[in-house]
């Protein structure tokens, strides 16, 4: 029997963060060290003002705030975290690949080889590694091939825990998961030894029920369908809701009516301006790549048009803009509300609102953005990385304000991206007196309500109605 004693995680990001905190909250016990090369995220998780955390998450403050000290540690130093440890998970990026085969598709696999290599160099006692990021189908047997070629006699076990919460509501998904899925090698003893010492650490506080054990090809193809079939839904509901727009049915009616229909179920029907996010995308396309690369076209097909349905949606919405505006936008001041690409979260990562931005910047419109917890750097390093203008001209069109009211001065149109509940709130009859006339919204989150707005004075257009 392995008892864990000592954990340690590479990557202190949106994942390894919450993850980790939630451990070391149940799991008083075991000492929790995670580690990242980036000094300023480490000097943020600790951070006397748990306001300041690099990742918001609701109830992420406590979390922290009543483990870190006793068992939970945040740290740069990488190597002596890695050696006394027993369990190590990795939890770092796996970007889609720019460059070479796969680009634009692929996962891009250094972060994960490089710390491979770490592990492997500074490991003097055995050790049980850990997947946590979304990683493609057979990621392990790469682990296991770095690992054990090692030469110092160490042993190493490989287990696959794919990570199911979503942003925003990270810290009660992980209190309280529908599973856990772990991944090992059940045909050898250690394998069975390694599976159930994870197993010991989540059963601190998940019932043994919810946490399922499986070969590390099913775990690891277990994580990308999960997101695939959620995503799908999405871009099926989106799909309709072009249709509702033509035809004058109501994607939210339709949404309930199938919804109570339990072999559909009423979640994730949600009809939105696309969605976004680290993984759906991500993970979609990996599936269609490895389709691709065992020669399944059928069914990489087939999975490629949901991202090619979300990537319309986007388009359209953006395009409906324009073609509201008479046409132009040209010098036309733009409010967005939202940037994160779901509420309570300050990821932007995929956010539908950089593309729609993207779109409308290149109609030469005055785009002004306020969300609640993005930063004005992080917009800025978004529409950077598309690459579609310099540096300079993204300064000189886009400005991010601090709050909806100053964004909607003055604007010929808002732009509702993300559903933020203050949004809701907002005084939208004093937004409507300070915008120019015909005042224009455009809700691309379902999430005002038409007939008040309308009555207001508003031009107002919703996704799916
Ligand atoms: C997702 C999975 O839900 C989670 O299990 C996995 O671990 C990581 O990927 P996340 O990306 O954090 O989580 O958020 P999620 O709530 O799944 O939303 C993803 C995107 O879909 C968001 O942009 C959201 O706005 C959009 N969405 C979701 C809709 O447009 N409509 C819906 O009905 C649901
Ligand atoms: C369907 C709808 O379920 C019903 O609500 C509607 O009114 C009429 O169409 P039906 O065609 O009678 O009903 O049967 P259903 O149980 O939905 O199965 C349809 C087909 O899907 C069958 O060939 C079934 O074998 C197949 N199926 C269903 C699967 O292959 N896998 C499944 O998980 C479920
Ligand atoms: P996720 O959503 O998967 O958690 P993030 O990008 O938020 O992704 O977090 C990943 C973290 O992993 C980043 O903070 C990054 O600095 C860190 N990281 C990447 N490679 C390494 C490495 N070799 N050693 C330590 N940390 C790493």
């Amino acid at each position: 029997m392995t008892q864990i004693k000592n954990i340690c995680c590479i990557g202190a990001g949106y994942v390894g963060g919450p993850t980790m905190a939630v451990i070391a909250q149940k799991a008083p016990g075991i000492k929790v060290t995670v580690v990242d090369i980036n000094e300023k995220r480490i000097a943020a998780w600790n951070d006397a003002d748990l306001s300041k955390l690099p990742v918001y998450e609701p109830g992420l403050d406590a979390v922290v705030g009543e483990a870190r000290g006793r068992n939970l540690f945040f740290s740069t130093q990488v190597d002596e975290a890695i050696a006394e440890a027993d369990m190590i998970f990795i939890s770092v990026n796996t970007p889609t690949k720019t460059y070479g085969i796969g680009k634009g598709m692929a996962a891009d696999l250094k972060w994960i080889e490089l710390c491979a290599r770490q592990i492997a160099r500074v490991s003097t006692t055995d050790k049980i590694v850990v997947e946590k990021s979304t990683l493609p189908v057979r990621t392990a047997e790469a682990l296991k091939s770095i690992l054990e070629n090692t030469g110092n006699g160490v042993k190493f076990q490989i287990l696959s825990n794919p990570e199911f919460l979503a942003e925003g509501t990270a810290v009660e998904d992980l209190h309280a998961p529908d599973r856990v899925l772990i991944g090992g090698d059940p045909d050898t003893e250690e394998g069975k030894a390694a599976i159930q010492a994870l197993v010991d650490v989540y059963a601190h506080w998940v019932p043994q029920e919810n946490i399922l054990t499986t070969n590390v090809w099913s775990s690891e193809l277990s994580k990308l369908t999960a997101n695939a079939f959620l995503a799908q839904r999405v871009s099926s509901i989106n799909a309709l809701s072009e249709l509702c727009e033509k035809t004058g049915a109501d994607v939210n009616e339709v949404a309930k009516a199938i919804g109570q229909d339990s072999r559909i179920g009423p979640k994730f029907l949600k009809a939105s301006v696309g969605f976004g996010g680290s993984c759906f995308q991500k993970d979609i396309l990996n599936l269609v790549y490895i389709a691709q690369s065992f020669g399944l076209k059928e069914v990489a097909d087939y999975w490629e048009q949901v991202i090619i349905m979300n990537d319309h949606q986007k388009r359209r919405f953006a395009e409906n803009i324009v073609r509201t505006l008479y046409n132009t936008v040209s010098g036309k001041k733009i409010a967005m509300l939202g940037w994160a690409f779901k509420k309570d979260t300050n990821d932007t990562r995929e956010s539908a609102a950089i593309y729609v931005a993207d779109y409308l910047l290149n109609e030469r419109a005055e785009v002004v953005v306020y969300d609640p917890k993005v930063s004005k750097e992080q917009i800025l390093a978004d529409l950077d990385y598309l690459g579609t203008r310099s540096e300079a001209e993204n300064r000189d069109l886009i400005t991010v304000v601090n709050s909806a009211y100053e964004a909607t001065e003055e604007a010929h149109a808002v732009a509702v991206m993300t559903e933020w509940d203050e949004f809701v709130a907002l005084d939208w009859d004093q937004i409507y007196n300070a915008m120019l006339k015909p005042a224009f919204l455009f809700d691309g989150r379902r999430l005002l309500d038409k007939e008040a707005l309308k009555a207001k004075g508003f031009e107002f257009y919703a996704i799916g109605s």
